[in-house]
């Protein structure tokens, strides 16, 4: 059906493999490139045509040229396309299909337009089973260059359950690694709120490996069924094929990153965004690498002593609950940025994409599609009657939970940061009233009245009861 397609993919890793794999089932015509020996072997063994030089793979796409690249982000991307821009033609069109962050990914776009060449920022999620059988896939793209590639690109893509293709362009170059990188984001917002969830339940609620598997089961078919359970759930019940022990139990308690969840966190702090959840989430990581240090210091603290408040089946809404306020930070940081830097923002699009194929998917994405097509313009997923409400029904629990780990010494970062977040957006009246009056103090920053308009400076000296300035 689709015979007349041909892409070109330059990288031959697991990503790039896998997506050629995908387009070829497809019957889209491919031709890959890829200097290393073992990934071109494996890749000739399953049968991928391959070009023996990046001149021959241009010379054997039919113009204009559709070429993908599966390489690391990063320099990598930037010396790929010095070497191919020579040969290169107005209308070709290159994808990044790393996860590039997107201010390097509208630096290259403009380069490439200069030349005539479309550049497209390609945010690919769902893993290695994803790439062969559906990834969700977050398309950044000029309007001329998706009506090109949008057909190859939705070919591929996971489908939802009601058939639609989880793949569409979210705005120009950059807006699609953006909102890829946001996804990451709230993904580590849900793998630490997943952890906190399982240290609890460890440590706190005295749970074995096996009781935790049964209670994180139970939540399936509820709002956290979805990717990243099912992945938590296979892990806890997964045994040592040497030792015959939980193999999770065998795993150094590190969590590695790779960048994108940080640079999320940097964004929200760049742009003025509140996202307590999604920066927890990084510094847990970091905080996790910190082995030697809490090894040393966990023989010197004692324990305290704890008295518990909530049963363990408060962690089900609880973890619910802060996993909508990771979303609702996620989404209000696309919107603060999307404005900013003037990409027409379709928010149900984003939630569209995210219901097959990526690490995020999972039946939240149900509600929150819901509430996005009511009102795309809803400035937080929390004014929204249903979210609102699905949200606050867990509130008491997260904020058991919270105490138990307070009270039992078991770090809960992301929950305490989801519950403060809760807590901060429901107060009419926040303590900033004093913040601003110490800057006035000390800094004659100057403040806003509620009772008047207008700019106001004080002494701040004291003045006998009952007076007035
Ligand atoms: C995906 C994933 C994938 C990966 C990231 C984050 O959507 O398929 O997000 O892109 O998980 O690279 O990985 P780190 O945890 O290593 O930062």
């Amino acid at each position: 059906m689709h015979a007349e397609w041909t892409i070109g993919i330059v990288g031959l890793g697991v990503m790039g493999r896998n997506l050629a794999l995908n387009f070829r089932d497809r019957g889209v015509r491919i031709v890959a490139f890829d200097p290393d020996t073992n990934a071109r072997a494996r890749a000739q063994a399953e049968g991928i045509a391959l070009a023996a030089s990046i001149a021959e793979l241009l010379d054997r796409l039919p113009a204009p040229r559709v070429l993908l690249l599966s390489v690391p982000a990063g320099p990598t991307v930037d010396a790929l396309l010095d070497s191919l821009l020579p040969g290169l033609a107005p209308e070709d069109v290159v994808l990044d299909g790393g996860n590039s962050h997107w201010r390097d990914t509208a630096r290259r776009a403009e380069r490439l337009f200069k030349r005539g060449i479309a550049f497209v920022g390609l945010g690919v999620s769902g893993g290695e089973e994803g790439a062969r059988s559906g990834p969700s896939l977050m398309v950044g793209a000029a309007q001329r260059a998706w009506l090109h590639i949008g057909p190859l690109l939705e070919a591929i893509a996971a489908r939802a359950e009601d058939g639609t293709p989880c793949c569409a362009q979210l705005g120009p170059p950059p807006a699609g690694h953006f909102v890829k990188t946001v996804h990451n984001g709230i993904e580590y917002a849900l793998m630490q709120l997943l952890a906190e969830a399982f240290d609890l339940a460890r440590r706190a609620f005295a749970l074995d490996q096996e009781e935790i598997a049964d209670l994180f089961e139970s939540w399936r078919g509820g709002f956290l069924d979805g990717f990243l359970l099912s992945a938590a759930v296979r892990v806890l019940r997964t045994l040592d094929a040497e030792t015959g022990r939980p193999l999770l139990g065998l795993v150094r308690d590190v969590a590695e990153h790779k960048g994108t969840g940080s640079w999320t966190a940097r964004e929200a702090l760049e742009r003025g965004v509140s996202a307590p959840t999604l920066l927890a989430a990084v510094d847990a990581r970091f905080l996790s690498a910190a082995c030697d240090l809490r090894r040393e210091l966990s023989a010197l603290v004692p324990r305290p002593t704890h008295r518990l408040h909530a049963p363990p089946e408060a962690l089900g809404p609880a973890v619910l609950t802060a996993a909508i306020a990771a979303f609702a930070q996620g989404f209000a940081l696309m919107r603060t940025v999307f404005a900013a830097e003037g990409w027409a923002y379709s928010p149900p699009a984003i939630a569209r994409t995210w219901r097959a194929g990526c690490i995020l998917r999972g039946r939240l994405l149900e509600p929150i599609l819901r509430a996005l097509s009511r009102d795309p313009a809803l400035s937080s997923l929390l004014l929204d009657e249903e979210l609102c409400a699905l949200a606050f029904s867990g509130l008491e629990d997260l904020r058991a939970v919270v105490r138990d780990g307070t009270t039992s010494g078991v770090p809960v970062p992301a929950l305490a940061a989801s519950l403060s977040y809760l807590d901060g957006l429901s107060s009419a009246r926040l303590p900033a009233d004093l913040i601003q009056a110490m800057r006035d103090l000390f800094g004659g920053h100057g403040f806003a009245r509620i009772d008047r308009p207008g700019r106001f400076h004080d002494d701040w000296r004291g003045r006998p009861a009952g007076a007035v300035a």
